[in-house]
């Protein structure tokens, strides 16, 4: 092998390896402190939230059966406080385009106000919740989405 393929060989591996180690990092909403994702509950399909950790989309958006399993959990554990419609009680409404926290209408944002919680009442879900059951859930609240598409931040 010559110098100069070599040189471009090299080139091609560092490129690799970077782009296997790229993970998206995320970060508490309030605080803005790393999440340390080891302290979920464990379970789920780890392989689905491992491709949500590389491309910050969740693999469940449009899965109708991710979204049905999403709604079951949502009743148990975010119902009594957001409304069985996600239209707001305790808490504010999930299906519209208004977020108190503007980076929910992106998968990232909303997975780190389920993971690390928000303000008041709005605790971190890792406590009850798996990331692939958190993920199920978001599943659905987007599926749910009543507000304007241009604001459907999470399908660009
Ligand atoms: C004990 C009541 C309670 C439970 C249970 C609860 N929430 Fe909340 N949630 C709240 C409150 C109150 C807020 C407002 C907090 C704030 O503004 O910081 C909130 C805020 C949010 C927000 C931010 C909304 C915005 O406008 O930016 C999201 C997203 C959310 N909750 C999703 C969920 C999901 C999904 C679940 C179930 C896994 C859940 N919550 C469970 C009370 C709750």
């Amino acid at each position: 092998m010559n110098k100069q393929l070599l040189t471009i060989s090299a080139l091609g591996l560092a490129l690799l390896s970077t782009s296997a180690l790229a993970e998206i990092t995320f970060n508490n909403a309030i605080t803005g402190a790393p999440l340390d994702l080891s302290v979920a509950k464990s379970g789920g399909n780890t392989e689905v939230f491992n491709k949500f950790k590389e491309t910050g989309k969740n693999p469940y958006n449009g899965d109708k059966e991710a979204v049905q399993k999403g709604h079951d959990l949502y009743m148990t554990a975010c119902s009594g406080c957001h409304g069985h419609e996600a239209e707001g009680k305790l808490g504010p409404g999930l299906a519209d385009d208004y977020w108190t926290y503007p980076a929910n209408a992106t998968d990232k944002g909303l997975f780190e106000v389920l993971f690390g919680g928000a303000n008041g009442m709005m605790g971190p879900q890792y406590v009850n919740l798996s990331t692939d059951e958190m993920l199920l859930i978001m599943s659905w609240i987007r599926d749910i989405y009543k507000g304007d598409p241009k604001k459907a931040k999470w399908l660009k």
